[in-house]
């Protein structure tokens, strides 16, 4: 499948800041003896690796504006064009030497996400989506998955560390939905467990207090993927408030149902 001239450029910068980062993962185990000296590593791996997906995007195309997760936002001349970036969804993990983080890259036109890409550079799995071409992971089409009994399915979501507001939120949620599902996965990258329902390897996932980096990507990856994307909150815009709740369409409405408990 070929992607547009804007997702060539999307793919190669993901690729590149890939290899960055990938040469500092390995690095880390190093210097795991001092958490501090591995936190400043990271966060100038995080950063340098910003530094080469902002060199890459805005080069090819500099009249774009520009949100990052390090950098915040720059206006562009086409107000109607935007990347959305986070270098390093998944810090913790890459920081603990858990290989399981991502890039997050995507295009909004007109306030709508048209392209996203997700590369686990770790496991080398790059995950692409443009609107109207569907959803692929490498080489492969991908599909949301097709259980439809919520004793069989597989949810993901971020808990809150203790320090957020919504932890006893979502402590409640895991105690509604927990006793009426196969298991809830808590990896650690928004990016990829929304990259994760697109490939149906997990049925839905939700998460509050997000950030438009973390999702942007996923988001069409998982439309495109034929699932569906809403808030966790009903009358809020994931991108704009950072609730997310998707699934895939069979269990959607059952999923929600508990998530909101309504
Ligand atoms: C985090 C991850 C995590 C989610 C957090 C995010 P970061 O992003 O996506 O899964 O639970 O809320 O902030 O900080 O690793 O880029
Ligand atoms: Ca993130
Ligand atoms: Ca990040």
């Amino acid at each position: 499948m070929q992607g547009s001239a804007n997702l060539n450029i999307m793919i190669k910068a993901a690729r590149k800041a890939g290899r960055s980062l990938v040469k500092d993962f390995r690095e880390v185990e190093n210097l795991q003896v001092s958490m501090k000296g591995a936190g400043d590593f990271v966060s100038r791996a995080d950063t340098a690796a910003e530094k080469i997906l902002k060199e890459e995007l805005r080069g090819a195309r500099p009249n774009y504006g520009w949100l990052g997760e390090e950098t915040g936002e720059e206006a562009g001349e086409d107000p109607t064009r935007r990347w959305i970036v986070d270098p390093l969804d998944g810090t913790t993990n890459f920081l603990h030497g858990l290989p399981h983080w991502a890039i997050s890259i995507a295009l909004e036109h007109k306030g709508e996400v048209v392209a996203g890409v997700i590369f686990d550079a770790a496991k080398d799995e790059l995950y692409w989506a443009e609107k109207g071409a569907g959803a692929w992971m490498n080489e492969r089409r991908l599909r949301v998955s097709g259980r439809a009994r919520m004793i069989e399915a597989i949810f993901a979501t971020g808990v809150p560390f203790a320090a957020k507001k919504t932890l006893p939120a979502t402590l409640q949620d895991l105690a509604r939905l927990m006793p009426q599902c196969a298991g809830v996965r808590r990896w650690g990258s928004a990016a990829l467990d929304l990259a994760y329902v697109a490939a149906g390897r997990y049925d839905g996932y939700w998460e509050r207090e997000l950030n438009a980096w973390d999702i942007a990507a996923g988001l069409i990856l998982v439309r495109e993927a034929g699932g569906m994307v809403g808030p966790v909150r009903e009358g809020h815009e994931p991108l704009v408030h950072g609730d997310i709740l998707v699934a895939n369409t069979a269990l959607y409405e059952p999923f929600a149902k508990i998530i909101r408990n309504t």
